[in-house]
């Protein structure tokens, strides 16, 4: 049996893995454009295609050499299909397909929520359904009640910010450079979460979450107190710039806390699982996990590697769908937005 190829390209890592015909992630190499995105303090959408177009194919190279594979041992090609940055996403659907149909093998076009999605099965795959997945990045926040992979219902989402997004935006106000979330999570380890107080968000009636108030709040206190860094020195920071990072990360991470739990009592899943880059967050690592311990239930909480973007997820993703036999068409196209059926009503 033959080998999976995944490429990964929705935002600015770009990332090739290679899966046997298991689902066994036998290499992925991801290559981050920090450097490149650095100076602008967020992504530029211009400068990220590019990187993508100068960087895959040593990043698919690498990939090769560390699975000690060679092209003829590919069965099958996958890539992120969307959504993203739209021009990111084109570098890698486009490389991927035309490999595809070079080498007369099937392409398989991967949506990277659902990706997400199936992330924390990577290494638990005897996680058992339904599975409740909270899926935290730069731009979703979502709840998913994932039945089995092919039946996947959206219970919640954010109605602004998602969370990462609201860790970046706060981080920017501190003047941290990109990417933000990882610094504000370094920061708050050192800091006292009860210094300062922030509201919870207040859509009582609904499981969806909502961080704009939370961030604006965040801005306020630092007016209201007349806090303010003239440049961010990592060495020599003041005492408050720990607590108010701390206090603001314990606050979304109580919301992401409050949504899942409130979840777990509606829909009484049999697992529940992490998923996105702001999984990788140390407080709601620890959180999740008391959630799940406290309840008996199994959950999944991925590896960092396997929590910000990586093909990895978008090769088991294929993997899942192999077993269906179901390919995309080389004609098939991008997507910016994907929309998921909602259940709950709530
Ligand atoms: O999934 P991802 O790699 O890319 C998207 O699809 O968005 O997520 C990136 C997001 C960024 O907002 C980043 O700041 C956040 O995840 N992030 C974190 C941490 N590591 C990454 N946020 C909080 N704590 C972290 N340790
Ligand atoms: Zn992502």
């Amino acid at each position: 049996m033959k080998h999976i190829l995944a490429v990964e390209t929705s935002c600015d890592d770009t990332s090739v893995a290679l899966l046997n015909s298991e689902g066994k992630v036998l290499s992925d190499v991801v290559f981050s454009q920090l450097k490149a995105h650095r100076p602008y303090g967020g992504v530029v959408p211009e400068i990220a295609s590019r990187e993508h177009l100068k960087n895959l194919p040593y990043v698919f190279e690498e990939a090769f050499e560390d699975a000690k594979l060679s092209i003829e041992e590919i069965g099958a090609v996958a890539s992120t299909r969307g959504p993203g940055l739209l021009g990111s996403v084109l570098v890698g659907f486009s490389f991927a397909k035309t490999l595809a149909y070079c080498l007369n093998i099937p392409y398989y076009g991967i949506n990277h929520i659902e990706a997400h999605i199936t992330s924390p099965w990577i290494e638990e795959r005897k996680l058992p359904f339904p599975s409740l997945v909270l899926i935290v990045s730069g731009g979703h926040s979502h709840l998913f009640l994932v039945k089995d992979f092919e039946k996947i219902f959206l219970i919640a989402a954010t109605r602004d910010d998602a969370a990462g997004e609201a860790f970046d935006k706060i981080g920017k106000k501190l003047k941290i450079p990109y990417p933000q979330g990882p610094e504000v999570d370094k920061l708050a380890r050192k800091g006292n979460p009860e210094s300062f107080k922030f509201p919870q968000p207040k859509l009582k009636k609904s499981l969806d979450f909502s961080f704009s108030g939370l961030k604006t709040a965040f801005i306020h206190t630092l007016d209201k107190n007349n806090l303010f860094l003239k440049n961010f020195d990592e060495k020599n920071l003041p005492d408050w710039v720990y607590n108010i990072v701390s206090s603001f990360e314990s606050s979304v991470v109580s919301h992401l806390i409050d949504r899942v739990e409130k979840a777990i009592e509606i829909f009484n899943p049999c697992s529940i699982a992490l998923a996105g880059g702001v999984a990788a967050n140390t407080l709601l690592r620890i959180k999740f996990k008391e959630v799940a311990e406290k309840r008996n239930l199994p959950f999944s909480i991925p590896p960092l590697k396997y929590c910000t973007d990586n093909a990895s997820m978008v090769g088991f993703n294929a993997y899942l769908k192999l077993q269906k036999g179901t390919p995309s068409e080389l004609d098939s196209d991008a997507f910016s937005n994907a929309e998921w059926e909602r259940i709950g009503g709530v």
